[in-house]
């Protein structure tokens, strides 16, 4: 049987068919073996601008694993108190929050395949989006280990949870490369808020394992966001005008993602908001004005006025990053301004991005300016 299996790969040489399709793909087959050749076009722009973020990419993984300086690189079975973690109750309130930041990284299927596809044209960000998943990975699964090592959750509960999530999918919120780099350096930025807030919370309850943990994963999403400010201030300089307006945009819109696929979102995020650790001020006081700072603005209203001055003559970069992808095979959201692609499909979905008042009632998305 094997020498057969054998066989039948040596004698590809001789039986592979090309068949030119009308769509410009060709197919190569052997019987049951099967493989297109799709062409993926590379402009000069995408070339020079994909190996600049290459070498962004590899100064960036290096400095994470540094031997000699600040490796950040983490072990989840060796790093995280185990041992602490099962000796420590966490309340229910704080295991939903931890559970509802479980579903959004429970997500990166979705994320990673669009992201990919999304940026396939440019090397540097197909490489760091290889790595970014391998750490967003971790953070799922160091979640999950901490609901059911605490005692929170079940190993039954956590699969039927994950399975239900698993059967709604993600897509982009934004539908250009340009627009989502800069949500994902707001939306990194976030993250790394509420697990700082989440840990702390934890701390208070006296679950010191657990809030080990949250600081650890809460340290990668300050490295992504780094990164992802460093890409959006080389943006800048392409199409200052043009990459502004898209970051005025995306401030304005925000929202976390996958909040629309969750069950029980209102609740979710009654509760986060009753511990502090999301909200509407805090959205705009501790992700999206200072990462619109650390984009290079001095606050809002500069930016607000960068985005309002007339265009530069491009180099044509900026117009290619601004259009969509229409000839990648990926699904796109079609969001514009003050419009989510899932407004109103789902009451209370906007809460989490517009967060609310303190009293808890649900708000619009909120605009990054003051
Ligand atoms: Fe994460
Ligand atoms: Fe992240």
């Amino acid at each position: 049987m094997i020498s057969e299996d054998v066989r039948g790969a040596s004698s590809a040489d001789r039986g592979v068919e090309a068949e030119p399709r009308s769509d410009g793909r060709v197919v190569l087959q052997n019987g049951a073996f099967r493989e297109e050749r799709i062409e993926i076009p590379i402009l000069p722009w995408e070339e020079e601008f994909g190996w600049r973020m290459e070498e962004a990419f590899w100064a960036y993984f290096n400095r994470s694993e540094d031997p000699e300086g600040g490796n950040r690189r983490w072990i989840i079975e060796r790093d995280i108190p185990w041992d602490q973690v099962t000796r420590e109750a966490i309340p229910p309130d704080v295991a939903l929050m931890i559970e509802s930041f479980y579903a959004v990284e429970s997500y990166l299927p979705d994320f990673a395949e669009q992201g990919l596809n999304h940026y396939r044209s440019m090397v540097g960000l197909t490489s760091s989006y290889i790595n970014w998943s391998y750490e967003e990975l971790k953070h799922g699964r160091t979640l999950q280990l901490v609901l059911e090592r605490s005692g929170s959750r079940t190993r039954q509960q956590m699969r039927d949870f994950r399975t239900d999530l698993a059967r709604r999918k993600w897509t982009m919120p934004y539908p250009t490369p340009r627009q989502m780099l800069i949500y994902a350096a707001f939306q990194e930025k976030e993250t790394n808020r509420n697990y700082e807030h989440l840990r702390d919370v934890l701390a208070g309850e006296g679950a010191l394992g657990a809030a080990h943990a949250l600081r650890t994963i809460g340290r990668d999403e300050a490295f992504h966001h780094a990164y992802y400010k460093d890409i959006v201030k080389i943006l800048l300089e392409y199409d200052e005008v043009g990459t502004a307006q898209d970051i005025l945009m995306v401030a304005k819109t925000f929202r976390m993602p996958a909040q629309h696929l969750m069950p029980n979102m209102e609740e979710r995020v009654r509760v986060m908001v009753r511990n502090k650790v999301f909200g509407k001020r805090q959205v705009r006081d501790e992700a999206i004005i200072p990462t619109i700072k650390a984009f290079g603005f001095r606050d809002p209203e500069e930016l607000e006025s960068v985005a309002t001055a007339r265009p530069m003559p491009t180099n044509g970069h900026a117009t290619r990053l601004q259009r969509s992808e229409v000839d990648r095979p990926i699904e796109l959201g079609s969001a514009s301004e003050g419009d989510s692609p899932n407004e109103g499909e789902l009451p209370g979905e906007g809460d989490l991005s517009g967060g609310e008042t303190s009293q808890g009632e649900p708000a619009g998305p909120e605009p990054a300016r003051r």
